[in-house]
């Protein structure tokens, strides 16, 4: 598997992420303007606090981590139901239907993975396949075929209905828009 050219493709596209997901905070106490304290999206989202992991009796969590989990999950099963683009999905859902939550369990901390990296959460870096490798059929055997403008709109539309399940702001819904879509050229292959 090949990843040398997933750094700086990704380092390009969270730069432009961030730099749309930034929000400058002013200082309440004046003391030193040079140094505005600056908050990414993963911040917006919950950041760093521990939290107690819902789905691991005993287990904490970053909020920023949970918030994006939760997106991804919903998204997942929205995606799922969707038969605009869910044929793009076979494997997946073969194994789930047939029992299996192993690749579910895969593309969920992937995902999520991707996502905190993405939106600038200082604890998580992504291993993943490279957008580019991730969505290209004939180096990914679980993407079943090139996906088109078309398909990457609804799966971003897919993303919102997700977002929207878990109860995020228009605001951070349109943060996470402008981050997926400054990866439209690396996802959409035909
Ligand atoms: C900006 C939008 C998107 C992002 C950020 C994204 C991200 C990812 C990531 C992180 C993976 C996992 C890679 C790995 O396992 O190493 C993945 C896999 C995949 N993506 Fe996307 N994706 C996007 C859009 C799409 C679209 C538009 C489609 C098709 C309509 C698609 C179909 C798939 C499929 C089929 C897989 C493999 C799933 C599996 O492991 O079974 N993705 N994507």
């Amino acid at each position: 598997m090949k990843k040398m050219n997933f750094k700086p493709v990704l380092t390009a596209a969270i730069i432009a992420g961030l730099a749309i997901a930034s929000v400058t905070i002013p200082s309440c106490k004046k003391k030193d303007s040079t140094s505005p304290t600056t908050m990414t999206l993963y911040d917006s989202l919950g950041g760093s606090t521990m939290v107690t992991d819902p789905a691991i009796s005993g287990a904490m969590i970053e909020k920023g981590r949970l918030g994006l989990r939760s997106v991804v999950d919903s998204t997942i099963f929205v995606i799922a139901a969707d038969t605009a683009i869910n044929g793009y999905f076979t494997v997946l859902l073969a194994e789930v239907t047939g029992g299996n939550t192993t690749g579910f369990n895969a593309l969920s901390k992937n995902l999520t993975d991707f996502f905190c990296y993405a939106t600038g959460a200082k604890n998580f870096t992504y291993g993943g396949k490279s957008m580019t490798e991730a969505h290209d059929p004939a180096q990914n055997s679980r993407m079943n075929g090139k996906a088109d403008a078309g398909d990457f709109d609804a799966f971003v539309a897919d993303l919102v209905k997700g977002a929207k399940k878990n109860g995020l702001s228009d605001q951070l819904i349109g943060q996470v828009g402008a981050l997926v879509g400054t990866l439209k050229t690396q996802v959409v292959q035909k």
